[in-house]
């Protein structure tokens, strides 16, 4: 067994009453760190980037040391698996993920394959490096896009507001769709168990787009899905992400899963409540709070903090740190968590 000097977040994960929350920040290595930036630089492309496993696990362990989080995540991106499975991303400066093919017809679905290690050992290779660097100060998070979101990117082919054609398919082709869905898990499982073997110590499920489906498609399309990824990963803890699916809070009652990440539009005690006593919760931070003043982030902070009770919590902001926010305010955030106590009344 690896010995971890700082293993605060696996044994909040597991249900653990720690010393203090832990805390980590999602898209903590990127580009509000200008350390990022500068490494960013030596890659042609984003894409080359996260093929690249040193420059990977460099920025991997930079929020390490100059934030102070307790926790690595490593650099990659959830377009690894549409990639792997045979559809390439491309990383447009203003329009994000952009997919010169799509998916949408059972003959593009039949080029596609279910990826194996072959396809993406550019991660596990990153994974590696990162863990000796580490060298067990922290743990190193593992985490791929859930189904539904990769889905959605596969068939639309960019980012969108509406996700429309995404959303279409559901309704006009079902089998097609799940079908669809069944190839991404079973590629999303060999791939987050190939992240574990190389050393992560947690994964997380980005399920970024889960706000957008119906409760009942939510129920019909994802969860199931999720489910299967949670009952296959045993090796370690399990978070999963629906972000802006409030109504599915309720199904995680008894679900495979160890930690569930709320986004900011979910009230901490209203979710407990869904969510019930048995799960950690994760979050759940406005990430627009880091543009306003440091007391305003300490106590604002602070009133998060003492919502989730001091128990059974992870924190973090609600969604991916903006990349204009300064890494000052959010080192403030990081440290008002570290030196937090809870005190019931
Ligand atoms: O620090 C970390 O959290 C680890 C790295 C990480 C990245 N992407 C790096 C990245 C993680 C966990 C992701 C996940 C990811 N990627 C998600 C799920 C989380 C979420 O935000 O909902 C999604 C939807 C993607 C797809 C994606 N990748 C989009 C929509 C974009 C463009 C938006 C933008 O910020 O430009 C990316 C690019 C991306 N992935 C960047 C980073 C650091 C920015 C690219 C750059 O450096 O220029």
């Amino acid at each position: 067994m690896e010995l971890l000097k700082n293993d605060l977040l696996i044994r909040a994960a597991l249900g653990q009453q720690t010393e203090r929350t832990p805390v980590w920040v999602m898209r903590q290595a990127g580009r509000i760190l200008p350390e990022y930036r500068a490494v960013r630089e030596k890659a042609k492309d984003f894409v080359e980037f996260v093929k690249n496993p040193a420059l990977a696990a460099e920025v991997t362990i930079q929020p390490v040391d100059i934030l102070g989080v307790d926790a690595a995540i490593i650099f990659s991106d959830i377009l690894v698996i549409p990639e792997a499975m045979g559809l390439p991303y491309e990383m447009q400066e203003k329009r994000g993920p952009w997919f010169p093919e799509t998916i949408r017809t059972e003959s593009a679905l039949n080029k596609l394959h279910v990826s194996d290690l072959n396809d993406y050992s550019y991660v596990t290779d990153a994974i590696r490096l990162a863990k000796k660097e580490l060298n067990g100060r922290v743990p190193l998070i593992g985490f791929a896009g859930a189904p539904w979101t990769i889905f959605a990117y596969m068939t639309e082919g960019s980012g969108s507001k509406t996700f429309s054609v995404a959303r279409s398919l559901l309704y006009n082709s079902p089998v097609f769709s799940h079908r669809f869905m069944q190839m991404i898990t079973d590629s999303t499982i060999a791939y987050l168990k190939d992240q574990i073997a190389a050393g992560v110590n947690i994964v997380q499920l980005f399920d970024s787009w889960a706000g957008i489906l119906s409760p009942e498609h939510y129920k019909l399309f994802a969860m199931p899905y999720i489910r299967q990824i949670c009952e296959a990963i045993t090796e370690v803890p399990v978070v999963v992400f629906p972000k802006g699916a409030f109504f599915t809070l309720k199904d995680f009652q008894d679900f495979p899963c160890q930690v569930v990440g709320l986004d900011w539009n979910m009230d901490p005690t209203w979710s407990r409540e869904q969510v019930g006593p048995n799960k950690m919760l994760q979050g759940n931070m406005d990430p627009a709070l880091l543009y306003s003043s440091f007391d305003n982030i300490r106590i604002e902070t602070k009133k998060m903090l003492n919502q989730f009770g001091g128990t059974k919590h992870i924190a973090n902001l609600g969604h991916g740190v903006y990349p204009d926010i300064e890494a000052d305010k959010v080192k403030c955030f990081i440290d008002t968590v570290k030196e937090y106590r809870y005190k019931s009344e």
